[in-house]
């Protein structure tokens, strides 16, 4: 972590997951962050966070619209609503000079993005995108070394993105994500895979794309006979990996607080709301009944200029969770890591192999979701807002617009079932 050059102020817009994740770093740095002003619609959430962070009652409110009525009184705004609420906010707060922390994704479509981008860029303020997984150290690594030419040319990219049998459920079938309105499962899940391919491809561009997908498994017809509506009824709930109880229950009951019993209830997780809500909500219905629109399981091939090429696995149920498998082969030598701890790196020429990994974090933080990367997405884009110069950000922001929108045009090819040329001009605005 570096010098503290000065304390930075920010707004949260949307004190949800993502939104107290964020703000948890104020908690952990007081000296580096302060949360002075808050936009949260569901009232007991923006009063417990009000508390939580000693905000003034004139900087809370019910919709980011009326903070965005007021003068800038923040460095920043840290804007963590749901993708379709995405463009208005940044457009908003970027035209009274926020610096913006943006989730991703950037927004719903390919228009909104470049809007968002267009706008940040004409406001000259800092615009980054939580795309986290450039921020862990094992794929600043992989980056380094393929920026190095240590494996010389890249021939062929491998990326598996095991997204968790846990995380599919929760996110795509019982949470926000179960309708295609607030975002793919490609964008949604993958934009990251996409994100990193981009950052490793460098200058080299896509020029053409396939992609095939299904939603295979959790719907009505694959329901067992005799399970019942809701999981604390069912007599095989022991059996389902979805149980609620499983899920919910009983990691809570472990004294698991974070993800994905932190998401079922408005506040900080008690027994009685855990049992309310797998008792009476979506969090305790039969996944199969739900169903989703979601892909459980979609493969993706890009072909770069130059000839080099990528293939790309996203699957839904899995056991490992937001889990990932890279493979980089090169003309000198190959890359492998699951982003997990360590990077391997196979040197042809001399026939070594070496491992590396990363140090430990020396300072304490609760931002440990993605092995990490929360904590380092947050270090340095506080850094770059206290220091006004975005130098250590990992991603420009044209190279994320462009991830972006690479990921819409796969989208479009597993739905259109096409080889889609990808335009030279993907990106430009
Ligand atoms: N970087 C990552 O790895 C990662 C992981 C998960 C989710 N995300 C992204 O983060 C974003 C938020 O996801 P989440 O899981 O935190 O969702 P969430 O539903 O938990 O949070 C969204 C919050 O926005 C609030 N909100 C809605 N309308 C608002 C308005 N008009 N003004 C202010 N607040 C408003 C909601 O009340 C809610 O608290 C999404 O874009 C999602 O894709 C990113």
């Amino acid at each position: 972590m570096s010098d503290v050059p000065r304390l930075v102020t920010a707004l949260v817009v949307g004190m949800g997951w993502r939104g107290k994740t964020y703000s948890n770093f104020a908690l952990d740095f007081p000296d580096r962050l302060k949360i002075v002003g808050i936009a949260e619609p569901r009232k007991e959430v923006l009063d417990h966070c009000q508390t939580a962070y000693n905000v003034a009652d004139k900087y809370c409110f019910q919709s980011w619209e009326d903070a965005a009525k007021l003068e800038k009184f923040a460095d920043c705004v840290i804007i963590c609503t749901l993708e379709s609420e995405h463009m208005a906010p940044s457009c908003a707060f970027a035209k009274r000079g926020y610096d913006i922390l943006l989730e991703k994704a950037i927004a719903e479509n390919a228009e909104n993005c470049k809007e968002v981008v267009r706008v940040c860029k004409e406001e000259k303020v800092q615009l980054v995108i939580c795309t986290v997984l450039r921020y862990l150290p094992e794929s600043r690594r992989i980056t380094e070394l393929v920026n190095n030419g240590v494996v010389g040319d890249i021939l062929n990219i491998q990326m598996i993105h095991h997204q968790g049998n846990v995380m599919y459920s929760h996110c795509y079938i019982r949470g926000n994500w179960s309708h295609v309105k607030t975002g793919t499962s490609f964008l949604i899940g993958c934009c990251h895979d996409i994100d990193l391919i981009t950052q490793w491809m460098g200058d080299r561009r896509c020029i053409s794309v396939t992609s095939f997908g299904s939603n295979i498994h959790l719907n009505k017809q694959n329901k067992p006979p005799e399970a019942g509506k809701m999981c604390v009824d069912c007599p095989v709930e022991e059996k389902c990996q979805f149980s609620a109880k499983k899920i919910y229950l009983d990691p809570f009951k472990k004294g698991d607080m974070g993800f994905p019993v932190n998401l079922i209830t408005p506040l900080v997780p008690d027994i009685e709301g855990v049992t309310k809500a797998i008792n009476t909500t979506k969090f305790g219905e039969c996944v199969y009944d739900l169903g989703t629109e979601q892909l459980d399981n979609q493969v993706v091939n890009l072909m770069y200029e130059g000839g080099s090429t990528v293939s790309m696995s996203h699957v839904g149920i899995t056991s490992r969770q937001a889990g990932r498998t890279i493979k980089i082969f090169g003309t000198k030598g190959e890359i492998e890591s699951n982003l997990d701890g360590s990077v391997t790196h196979y040197d042809l020429e001399t026939n070594t192999k070496s491992v590396w990994n990363p140090e430990p974090l020396k300072v304490k933080s609760q931002l440990t979701q993605f092995g990490g990367a929360d904590f380092h997405l947050m270090d340095t884009f506080v850094d770059s807002v206290a220091r006004r110069d975005s130098s250590r950000i990992p991603a420009t922001i044209e190279s994320s617009l462009y991830s972006h929108l690479l990921t819409f045009e796969i989208d479009r090819a597993q739905r259109e079932n096409t080889i889609l040329a990808i335009s030279p001009e993907l990106g430009v605005l």
